[in-house]
């Protein structure tokens, strides 16, 4: 049973789009996953196929009515296990862990907005996780759905072979990941760090844990606390000393 996507949307072209090259691809071809989209516009009203309407309460934009979301909704056959998720700004943060959550699953249903959003009620009534991928704006929810495919894809059983294993990434333990180097060892008068080409394997991996907590601390703030704080709290668990880790005894 591979890796089911089913995309709602009004522009099924976009799919899989860059997902049909490279890794994704390749597994695509291979059945590891499929990409099946699902046409909105299928369910619109009237002469013109209406899918949208003015906003109770008036303001800017238009909304997908909720008929329309509703049949759109009811007229898949994915199984109720997989997750509904529709991509909007509006929704909780997508981390690496809601990821991990959906490649474990049988799949996930996306539903792309256009437009001011979807009626509220219905998002409610199919029990629809509201996800964002980021603190922009996007002219539709297409791209994002892209992202959280490519995220979920990558960790499918056999999509990266021996690419990476993914262990070792940012994220994997909350930092961010130390800088790589390869060759020539001296590039336009700028040395590799030395301890990288010293062979001793212990050093670079203190000097690689360093430079991901220096990184981390500098550029993601909110990601260093918490990872100050996970700290914390394993070494009261496991009556670890600061003095202990500074020193290395
Ligand atoms: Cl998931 N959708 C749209 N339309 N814009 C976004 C987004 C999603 N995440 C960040 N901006």
């Amino acid at each position: 049973m591979s890796w089911q996507a089913t995309v709602l949307t009004l522009f099924p072209e976009m799919f899989p789009g860059p997902l049909g090259l490279s890794l994704a691809g390749r597994a695509l071809e291979t059945g590891v996953w499929s990409c099946r989209t699902h046409d909105l516009r299928q369910h619109g009203l009237g002469r013109h196929r209406a899918v949208d309407d003015t906003p109770f309460g008036g303001g800017a934009g238009m909304v997908i009515r909720a008929d329309v979301a509703d049949a759109a909704l009811s007229a898949l056959d994915a199984p109720k296990e997989m997750p509904r998720v529709f991509m909007t700004p509006r929704g909780y943060p997508l981390r690496q862990k809601d990821v991990s959550r959906y490649a474990q699953g049988p799949g996930v249903v996306l539903m792309c907005g256009r437009f001011e959003g979807v009626d509220e009620r219905v998002l409610n009534a199919h029990s629809v996780e509201q996800v964002s991928i980021g603190d922009y704006v996007l002219s539709g929810g297409e791209t994002a759905a892209l992202v959280l495919l490519d995220a979920c894809v990558r960790l499918l059983p056999g999509v990266m072979g021996s690419h990476e294993s993914g262990v070792e990434e940012s994220f994997s333990d909350g930092l961010l990941e130390y800088p790589h180097y390869t060759r020539p060892a001296t590039w336009q008068g700028h040395d590799v760090p030395e301890v990288l080409l010293s062979g001793n394997h212990a050093a670079i991996a203190a000097w690689r844990q360093k430079q991901a907590e220096e990184i981390t601390r500098e550029r993601r703030p909110d990601l260093w606390s918490a990872w100050l704080a996970r700290r914390e709290k394993n070494e009261a668990a496991t009556g670890l000393s600061g003095q202990v880790r500074q020193t290395g005894l």
